[in-house]
């Protein structure tokens, strides 16, 4: 049985489109496929996407969207895991226990450095920048009941550079984010990663010091993608 996801974003969705595509290729979507795509803005551009790829889409305005009504959201569509991608609202307590270990999201720096409420968008890599870090990255990891704070799954590094803008960061570690989230939720979805009973997360991907992929200037995107895969297969 392919595991149903539900991806909830607020906004662009780039990470949505990275996720589609992933599961596009090499049949995935026998494995996982995106059931539903939730957002609480009518004019989300990940709403737009999920139309364009006839996928089933939802927009329920933030200011009505309770607990209750999302957890019936989810549960009407049978959906087994939730990939927030982009969703700006926190995760009610009532959903995170029907879901536990089975809500992921991804974070544009190294957690448990720049998160939190308010870290958002450009504010994280102007953080990042303003702190003087040599490295940021993205982050995966389970969802629990504070913003940015459960179990990580997956982390990659990315440089900052000397002269460089919120946007140009923000950009360099999109592109990890595109390639880290797709692999990271299908691994949790075939359950080769899962939430152990103390709250961590079973396993840990982090890439090996030497490891080339660090260089992000020197490898196309398939590359990169693939040293992300080849790391999270381990
Ligand atoms: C990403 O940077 C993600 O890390 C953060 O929100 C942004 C969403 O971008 N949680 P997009 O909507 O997927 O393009």
């Amino acid at each position: 049985m392919s595991t149903r996801l539900a991806v909830l974003a607020s906004g662009r969705g780039s990470n949505l489109r990275a996720l589609h595509e992933y599961l596009a290729r090499d049949d995935r979507d026998t494995l996982a496929h995106i059931a539903l795509v939730l957002s609480d803005h009518a004019d989300a551009g990940a709403l737009a996407f999920a139309r364009s790829r006839d996928i089933l889409s939802v927009a329920i305005d933030g200011g009505t969207l309770g607990g209750e009504r999302l957890l019936a959201q989810l549960r009407s569509h049978r959906v087994d895991l939730v990939v927030l991608a982009g969703y700006m609202r926190l995760i009610p307590e009532i959903v995170v226990n029907a879901y536990r270990g089975r809500i992921l999201n991804v974070h544009p720096a190294l957690l448990p450095a720049f998160g939190g409420r308010g870290m958002y968008g450009s504010r994280v890599h102007a953080a990042v920048i303003a702190a003087g870090a040599r490295v940021s990255g993205a982050t995966v990891h389970f969802v629990d009941e504070r913003y940015d704070h459960g179990a990580v799954i997956a982390q990659w590094p990315v440089p900052v550079l000397s002269g460089d803008t919120p946007q140009a960061l923000a950009a360099r570690v999109l592109r990890v984010e595109h390639a880290l989230y797709p692999p990271a939720v299908l691994a949790v979805a075939q359950q080769r990663i899962s939430l152990d009973e103390s709250g961590r997360s079973t396993h840990m991907h982090l890439p090996k010091l030497d490891d080339s992929a660090f260089v992000l200037d020197s490898l196309d995107d398939a590359a990169l993608r693939n040293a992300i895969g080849v790391a999270l297969s381990d």
